[in-house]
């Protein structure tokens, strides 16, 4: 099973021996399959909205069950991630020092990730339970809603692949760090790196000046104009001022974005 670069780091940062994860919006449910792989979780349950999708999943893990370690479980679902029933005693959560759940959504957009979040909150809002979060698009928006929603920063990485940044972030409601905006650990001295914000840079000027922003609520009008300011910002002190001069020594191998 090959995994994508993206996936990958995902797993990685499944570091817990949690007693049970969530694969959220699975779709093929590789990341799923590779954490049951690992062996160090013995249950995930996989999720999807599209009956097809399970259905064709449900015979794949069948058949694909006996490269697993033989005590390792699993269940599939067919539900919206916003109204999942996660199972979890707040009181027993909040006694334990170890989240005993990991949610993991990956693949959706930044936007429809903070509706499901946003439904997961009415519900277990104060629990301690890790998300494993790695949204496509309309980041800056979704860690605004993450500190809204009063969640903290465990961990986060930036992966870049195939031309397009990705930032994963796992964050708790209980434990953690705060939340910064334009995530300031992410950024290393690597041109991709360097080169996935100079295009949400541009991403964030292109709204700005475009004939359609008027469309958009005053709140996220004020949003993209504040993204714009911190990525701007991060740009400045970050890589032209700190980073700059290590930059030949740290190049990375990754692809080019432009
Ligand atoms: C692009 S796939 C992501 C696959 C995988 N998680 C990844 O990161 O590569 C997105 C999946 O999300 C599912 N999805 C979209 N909205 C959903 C919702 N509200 N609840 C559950 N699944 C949803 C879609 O059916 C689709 O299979």
């Amino acid at each position: 099973m090959k995994l994508n670069k993206r996936l990958l780091n995902l797993s990685e940062m499944v570091t817990s021996p949690y007693h049970l994860v969530w694969d959220c919006c699975c779709d093929h449910g590789l990341l799923g399959f590779k954490i049951l792989a690992d062996g160090l979780v013995k249950q995930v349950n996989f999720v999807d909205l599209v009956p097809a999708i399970i259905d064709k999943l449900d015979k794949k893990l069948s058949m694909y069950a006996y490269h697993l370690p033989n005590d390792v479980s699993w269940n599939t679902f067919c539900q919206d991630v916003a109204s999942l029933q996660l199972m979890e005693d707040k009181h027993q959560s909040q006694l334990s020092p170890i989240p005993k759940q990991l949610v993991i959504i990956s693949g959706v957009g930044g936007e429809l990730m903070i509706d499901m979040l946003e439904g997961l909150m009415q519900r277990y809002r104060g629990y301690n339970i890790d998300y494993l979060l790695c949204p496509v698009q309309h980041t800056y928006k979704l860690r605004t809603a993450l500190i809204k929603l009063n969640f903290k920063l465990k961990e986060e990485r930036l992966v870049v692949e195939n031309k397009r940044g990705y930032e994963l972030l796992l964050v708790n409601q209980v434990v953690g760090k705060e939340i910064s905006l334009s995530g300031k650990k992410i950024w290393e001295p690597k041109n991709s790196h360097k080169q996935y914000l100079v295009k949400l840079i541009a991403h964030y000027q292109r709204m700005e000046s475009s004939d359609s922003s008027h469309k958009l609520s005053q709140l996220d009008q004020e949003l993209n104009t504040k993204a714009l300011m911190d990525y701007r910002l991060v740009l400045q002190e970050y890589y032209q001022n700190t980073v700059e001069s290590h930059w030949n020594v740290n190049e990375d191998k990754d692809e080019s974005l432009f």
